[in-house]
């Protein structure tokens, strides 16, 4: 995801973005929109410009040609070096210092793209629904609904712009949801890939997910000694079912198969486990007016493996944004930053 605008004696002249994958990028665009010569101009960059053929000849080929003067890039990118290419032809470039609120902001919006590239696993986002008392279901294992529609309805959304969708089978088992996306618009294209934590390949051949494995692709990831009648037995009615022997060797796998995004949808004994290993990105918290106020009632993140005993050792979190949704407010927090 990239915007460009460029601008000449204070005035922007010019505005474009990458508006979809193997089209066109921010800064031809920007240029051809441009209603006057950008001779002489800024563009201003949310990403460095690439300098290699893809899918479209290289940008800072473009920025050359129309003569900017300058280039203030947001973001470098790691798999390119066009700023040092307009450096080396004369332009004079600046690249906002990593710790801008801008920068940031920059990296942020490309998480998907920098995790991958960086780890050569998805980013992850991990989204739950929580009560005022922190508790996701209650001891029996009700969790419908916690959240309000307009939250479901932004996590299909959620889903919709993710390459997979992950749970443990624990929340398979308890709900037997579909996680698909539904209702979205623009109307989905292609739906994520649909993951299963499932070390001893429990998926239900009766499931949703299995049911649906022929429309949409379900893979469970399983460990080695899983039994092998019960993975054929997926595997016939189109459930993939692949080993691995962690979550972050399912992530792998995931990033193997270019998979760039996670939404880790819980339930709370994964997304503990994730936590712990260090593998979730970003966390999306709904926090929806409702109270239990049972302890029996499983919270938010289970046991992470990493016992804290005082305030100093906790994992603390970037700063916490907030939003309501409906009657919910959604909490956002980045647990690691996008390199
Ligand atoms: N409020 C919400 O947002 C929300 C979201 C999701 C679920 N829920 C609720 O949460 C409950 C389900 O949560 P849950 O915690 O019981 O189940 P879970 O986290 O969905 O799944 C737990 C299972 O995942 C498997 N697993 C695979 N790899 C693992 C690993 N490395 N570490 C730990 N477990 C691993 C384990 O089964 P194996 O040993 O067989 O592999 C484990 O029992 C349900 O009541 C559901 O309704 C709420």
């Amino acid at each position: 995801m990239v915007g460009c605008v460029i601008v000449k004696d204070g005035r922007v002249i010019g505005e474009g973005f990458h508006a979809r994958y193997g089209g066109p990028h921010a800064e031809p665009t920007a240029l051809a929109a441009c209603t006057e010569s950008p001779a002489g101009a800024t563009a201003y960059v949310t990403l460095e410009p690439c300098d290699r053929y893809g899918r479209t000849p290289p940008c800072t080929e473009a920025l050359l040609a129309a003569r900017v003067a300058r280039v203030v890039c947001a973001s470098a990118d790691p798999t390119q070096s066009g700023l040092a290419r307009l450096r080396a032809a004369g332009v004079d470039v600046e690249l906002l210092d990593p710790g801008h609120e801008l920068a940031r902001a920059a990296r942020r919006q490309n998480a998907a793209f920098r995790t991958w590239t960086a780890l050569g696993r998805p980013h992850v986002r991990l989204k739950l629904a929580a009560t005022l008392d922190g508790r996701t279901a209650t001891r029996t294992g009700d969790s419908r609904w916690i959240s309000g529609a307009e939250s479901r309805r932004l996590v299909h959304r959620w889903r919709a712009e993710s390459g997979a969708v992950l749970v443990g089978i624990g929340t398979v088992l308890a709900d037997d949801p579909a996680l698909t996306a539904r209702d979205v618009e623009p109307a989905v294209r292609r739906q994520p890939v649909r993951a299963v934590l499932d070390r001893h390949a429990r998926l239900p051949l009766d499931s949703r997910l299995t049911r649906s494995a022929e429309d949409a692709p379900v893979v469970a990831f399983v460990s080695r000694d899983a039994p092998a009648a019960r993975r054929t037995a997926l595997e016939r009615r189109g459930v993939e079912t692949a080993e691995a022997a962690s979550p972050a060797d399912a992530l792998r796998e995931l990033g193997r198969r270019q998979v760039t995004s996670v939404l880790l949808e819980g339930g709370a004994t994964v997304a503990g486990a994730l936590v712990g290993a260090g593998l979730v990105d970003r966390l999306a918290l709904f926090v929806a007016p409702v109270l239990l106020g049972d302890p029996a009632a499983p919270g938010i993140v289970g046991p992470t493996g990493a016992l804290v005993t005082s305030m100093q050792d906790a994992r603390r979190t970037g700063e916490l944004e907030s939003v309501a949704v409906g009657g919910d407010i959604l909490v956002d927090a980045w647990l690691r930053e996008p390199a």
